[in-house]
């Protein structure tokens, strides 16, 4: 299986490279091939909306790096997205790296639109697709990105095998990494990473990695507000 491993955090020091890391380990260890690309120092434009690739049949105005991550993509059985929570979305690059696909879907004429939404001969078609985010909230907060993941899986005929939510980020990064708990999360993402290797991923892993860490909203909030005291002032870590 060939796995392209696209990352979207701007922190490296962060909650969404150290799972990726763990994750990584579990796709190599499961025999799978991958290749990671940062978008973050990529220099990619924004799309300009010009309907340019629709006229040319497919060929994007712009020439930057976004056509190497596209070469990639289309080799990969599988594109891995890895992103922080931002506004209840995904991160700016991340959102830029799903706009600038839109050659790779435009222009179809209607008699070649398949049964997966786009051509059928798009190399997107059927593409297996799972995606990662973190946020410092609660499950409920990555609501409105699982929706348009969603939306983006159906428009480009994407196969979405999993969806990784991992909330209360904060607690990432501190020495709560030793708890039971904290443990059982770690070998899920692990696990997770073994089994996109395979591509197939258990109910039960996503419910593992993603298990809540507070017991009610109110200890959640009691606890974030200790972090932010703790990092506001002067701690970039948080
Ligand atoms: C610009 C910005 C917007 C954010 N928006 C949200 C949000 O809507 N909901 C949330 O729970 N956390 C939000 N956060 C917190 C991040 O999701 C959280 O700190 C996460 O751990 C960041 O990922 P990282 O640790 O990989 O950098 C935001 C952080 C930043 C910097």
């Amino acid at each position: 299986m060939k796995v392209l491993l696209l990352m979207g955090n701007p922190r490296k020091s962060g909650v969404s490279q150290r799972l990726a890391d763990i994750v990584l380990e579990g796709l190599v260890d499961g025999g799978a091939e991958v290749e990671t690309i940062d978008l973050s120092p990529l220099n990619i434009a924004f799309c300009k909306g010009c309907f340019g690739c629709v006229s040319s049949g497919g060929k994007c105005v712009l020439n930057d790096d976004m056509s190497g991550v596209i070469a990639s993509l289309l080799e990969s059985d599988l594109f891995i997205c890895v992103t922080p929570l931002y506004f209840y979305g995904m991160s700016a690059k991340m959102k830029l790296f799903f706009d600038r696909l839109f050659p790779l879907i435009s222009g179809t004429p209607e008699h070649l639109i398949g049964a997966c939404g786009v051509s059928a001969e798009s190399p997107l078609c059927g593409k297996k697709f799972a995606t990662i985010s973190v946020a410092l909230g609660r499950l409920p907060m990555f609501d409105a990105l699982t929706k348009t993941y969603a939306a983006i899986s159906e428009s480009m005929g994407l196969d979405w095998i999993a969806n990784v939510r991992r909330g209360e980020s904060a607690y990432f990064l501190e020495d709560l990494g030793q708890s039971r708990r904290m443990k059982r999360i770690f070998s899920a993402f692990r696990r997770f990473g073994g089994e996109l290797a395979r591509g197939h991923v258990s109910g039960e892993t996503v419910a593992e990695a993603e298990l809540e860490l507070s017991e009610s909203e109110a200890s959640f909030a009691k606890g974030a507000s200790v972090f932010w005291r703790r990092y506001g002032a002067g701690n970039s870590k948080i």
